[in-house]
């Protein structure tokens, strides 16, 4: 483990006024937004999809690093460029998501684990050689009736950790992705809830298992109202309870906090993170790593073929995105775009 090679990669992950384009969906996963838009989910339309992500001109000022799924790390882009030599060639730093996804979870009704373990060794190395410098790995945290159980909690909390070790062995930093999810009716106050006991479990974890705290980037969910709460919490309130909460788990040491969009809409997303900046300074770099509400626009406006639509639409969310982690968003950009 190189601890200054991962640091220097955690810290620019995180640098000012950049985050992640989470571009990592599955196969699975990619047909449930290509069907949105009509598209038939084949090879060549998820590779020219990606395509016109990536190279959409000057998204890298406000883009770290994009998060690939396996397929897409050993593509190359339209004009024969290996997607990670392209992205590397703007200064844009490829990952791999690694998890295997997630699987009902042996004993708890209702509830997940995330897999994968088995032979990340190998795996990483490969990824390794392909050109990715950080990874990541989702766990699920279902809120419902008498969930989530601490057993689901510590068993996900215990593969992240396990994950992280592996990643940092290899020198690639590991994205701990805990994300505690909005689906459900429940309020503010019980997402608070669960995530401390999520945020607690994956600490007491990582430190365990040597987990260095300055080689990583943790992507949580924000603390928000359920999406069928009937009362849905303003921007200032998710923004303070998220702060208070992360706060109260996350050293000093981690280089940056990047968040997950969970299904929030592009405009809260943004405007969450850029409340919680103005609220600074604070211990830790706040970026977003987000995959729904930076790609739902360019994906619409791509519409399987409309190329310089999906690139506009694109490069204005990482602009609005870029801006909110620096404080610096305001509402009448996005009207006047
Ligand atoms: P969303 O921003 O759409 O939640 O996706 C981010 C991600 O990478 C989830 O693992």
């Amino acid at each position: 483990m190189n601890e200054q090679v991962l640091n220097a990669t955690a810290r620019a992950m995180v640098a000012d006024g950049r985050g992640l384009l989470a571009a990592d969906e599955s196969t699975g996963t990619i047909e449930k937004r290509f069907k949105t838009i009509g598209v038939e989910n084949s090879e060549a339309n998820r590779r020219a999809y990606r395509d016109m992500l990536f190279t959409t001109p000057g998204f890298e000022q406000h883009t770290s690093g994009v998060i690939l799924f396996e397929e897409t790390l050993f593509q190359s882009g339209l004009d024969g460029t290996p997607f990670p030599k392209l992205l590397e060639s703007k200064g844009v730093i490829p990952g791999i998501k690694v998890d295997k996804g997630t699987k009902p979870l042996a004993g708890a009704p209702n509830e997940v684990i995330t897999e994968g373990l088995d032979g990340l060794r190998d795996r990483l190395a490969k990824y390794k050689e392909a050109g990715a410098r950080f990874a990541k790995w989702r766990a699920v945290i279902t809120i419902g009736d008498g969930i989530p159980s601490d057993y689901c909690i510590h068993t996900n909390a215990h593969a992240l950790a396990r994950y992280a070790a592996l990643c940092q062995e290899a020198d690639i930093v590991p994205i701990v992705e805990p994300e505690v999810l909005m689906d459900a009716d429940n309020t503010l106050e019980v997402c608070e809830a669960v995530t401390n006991r999520t945020l607690a479990a994956v600490f007491d974890e990582l430190g365990r298992q040597r987990v260095l705290l300055e080689g990583m980037v943790l992507k949580p969910n924000m603390v928000v109202s359920g999406k069928k709460c009937p009362v849905q919490a303003d921007i200032r309130t998710v923004a303070t309870a998220t702060l208070r909460t992360l706060k109260r788990h996350v050293p000093a040491a981690v280089p940056g906090i990047a968040f997950l969009s969970g299904g929030q809409s592009d405009l809260d997303a943004t405007a969450h993170l850029d409340a919680m900046n103005r609220m600074g300074p604070h211990p830790w770099k706040l970026t977003f790593s987000y995959g729904r509400a930076l790609q739902a626009a360019a994906l619409k406006a791509w519409g399987g073929a409309n190329v310089e639509a999906g690139k506009k639409a694109h490069l204005h969310r990482s602009k609005m995105n870029g801006l909110a982690a620096l404080g610096q968003w305001d509402a009448k950009l996005e009207k006047a775009a």
